[in-house]
């Protein structure tokens, strides 16, 4: 079974679709990280981002390794730890170019179909809906209002819980400085030529803006027979 979710940076759907993992039994595939870590390989090889032809050989080189960790997971990048660094302002600055790289893309996605092939999965990212998995069992496309999805991210990085924490104090300035990079994102990740950010036209769209956490994931998994009955341990 293949569930796809794909959506703006901040919408929860990480946070959605490893819950749904974990309460339905599927392997989690989170693609954002994977063209995190060919932006870090870029960084530390030296690799100019900009440079199409020496960034889509470095993403067929890359050994990236996702490695179960408690409830989340570690992510290697040729070998050495890159869980925290594939995080960073550097990276996120240098991921933009690197995705919208075909080549880039090209190679992403073919893993990412190997993937699938192997097993359940749910995966998350932009385009999962729309050119890897266009026959996935369930497509969901998240959204949030910008200001919402501006608060999770600062309540996230002030080391809050968003299952919980969502009332928390957060930093104004902070919280300003990171509702520019989103929108800064989606403007590049939806102009953008190579698989630009949209919604399948068979997604179920769901506006998390006034949801909570649990109530997007519940929602995903009343969309499928298939995923309810998992959730329910009918098949683990
Ligand atoms: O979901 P994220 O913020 O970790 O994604 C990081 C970057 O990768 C983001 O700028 C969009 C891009 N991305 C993409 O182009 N296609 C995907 N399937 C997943 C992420």
């Amino acid at each position: 079974m293949i569930v796809a979710i794909d959506g703006p940076s901040g919408s929860g759907k990480s946070s959605v679709a490893r819950e749904i993992a974990r309460r339905c039994g599927l392997t989690y595939l989170d693609t954002g990280a994977m063209y995190r870590s060919v932006a870090l390989a870029c960084l530390r090889r030296g690799v100019d981002p900009e440079d199409a032809e020496t960034v889509a050989e470095t993403a067929r080189t890359v050994r990236i390794e996702f490695l179960p960790d408690g409830d989340g997971q570690r992510v290697l990048v040729d070998g050495d730890e890159a869980t925290a660094q594939i995080r960073t302002p550097e990276v996120e600055l240098a991921v933009s170019p690197v995705s919208a790289n075909p080549e880039v893309r090209e190679t992403m996605v073919a893993i990412q179909r190997d993937f699938g092939a192997r097993g359940d999965i749910v995966a998350e990212g932009r385009d999962i809906g729309t050119v890897v998995f266009p026959g996935a069992d369930v497509k969901v496309f998240l959204s949030a209002s910008p200001e919402a999805r501006a608060r999770r991210r600062a309540v996230q990085r002030q080391g809050g819980n968003l299952a919980t924490g969502e009332d928390m104090a957060v930093d104004a300035d902070a919280e300003r400085a990171i509702l520019a990079d989103l929108v800064r994102r989606d403007d590049y990740d939806s102009s953008r030529e190579a698989s630009p950010l949209r919604p399948a036209d068979d997604a179920h769209r769901i506006d998390s803006s006034e949801l909570s956490f649990e109530q997007v994931v519940d929602a995903i998994i009343g969309l499928s027979p298939e995923l309810a009955e998992r959730a329910e341990g009918r098949r683990p």
